[in-house]
């Protein structure tokens, strides 16, 4: 939650046009989206989603400190679980450290309610598809931020071209190497088209089947947030979602 490498998409995140929406955080953690969505990209709502007691409860705090928790509805408890809780809502149990904590049966209740939808976990946020697109509004759909790992080949640098291939000492061509100096130079690569037209296929299929109707998905587009670790980039996909109307 506190990776610096997360910062740009955060900064991205606090720029977003979200002027009126509402948005639902399936990840919150104890805020690191929710605030921005909040305090700078003028989201009416976010329903913040988190299954952590300990991270439920500082986001509370941080929502309190930033003036913002009357905008802010938090489901704790597991977001895949099919009716919900709220917190603070039910008497909270009280962990060792007396910080209250959300009641662990809590399951989450919302539909058809959100703009946009933020899937803020890797190296996968898959399993929370599904909730994702039931959280959309089915009659105007919306967005949704999907993160995800993806693995990427190394580029071997002959394939950049010989002015790129070769350095400044006339040095052989070898792989890039998986680092600041990859990401820098980092591109739309193909893997990461394929991932993203995938998720789109994959997420348009889900919405389809859950409301009984076509919709169509775009990749509006890909954030290469991080190098992970070795050829592997944490991605964001910004996914957009809409019903198709008959006429169209
Ligand atoms: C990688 S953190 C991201 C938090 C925040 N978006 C950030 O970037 O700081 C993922 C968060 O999702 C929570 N989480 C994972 N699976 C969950 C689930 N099924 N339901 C609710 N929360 C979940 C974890 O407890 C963790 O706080």
């Amino acid at each position: 939650m506190f990776s610096p490498g997360n910062i740009t998409e955060k900064l991205r995140v606090a720029s977003l046009p979200c002027s009126g929406e509402v948005v639902v955080d399936l990840y919150a953690g104890i805020g690191y989206f929710t605030l921005p969505f909040l305090v700078h990209a003028g989201a009416a709502f976010v329903h913040a989603c988190e299954w952590n007691s300990h991270a439920v409860e500082a986001l509370h705090r941080t929502l309190l400190l930033n003036g913002v928790r009357d905008r802010c509805h938090i489901h704790a408890g597991d977001n895949r679980q099919v009716s919900a809780a709220t917190w603070p809502g039910t008497p909270p149990r009280c962990s060792e450290g007396g910080i209250p904590s959300p009641p662990l049966s809590s399951q989450l209740q919302l539909q058809d309610v959100a703009d946009r939808v933020n899937l803020g976990l890797i190296p996968s946020s898959e399993q929370g598809w599904p909730v994702a697109c039931r959280v959309l509004k089915k009659d105007t759909g919306g967005v949704l931020h999907i993160h995800h790992n993806v693995e990427t080949p190394p580029v071997l640098l002959a394939e950049q071209g010989s002015a790129e291939a070769a350095s400044p000492g006339g040095e052989a061509q070898h792989p890039a190497e998986d680092s600041e100096k990859e990401m820098l130079g980092a591109r739309l690569r193909p893997e990461w088209q394929q991932w993203a037209e995938a998720t789109a296929t994959r997420i348009q299929g889900l919405l389809a089947e859950l409301h009984r109707r076509p919709w169509r998905s775009s990749v509006l587009h890909i954030e290469a947030v991080k190098s992970y670790a070795p050829h592997v980039h944490h991605l964001v996909l910004d996914l957009e979602c809409r019903p198709v109307l008959p006429l169209e």
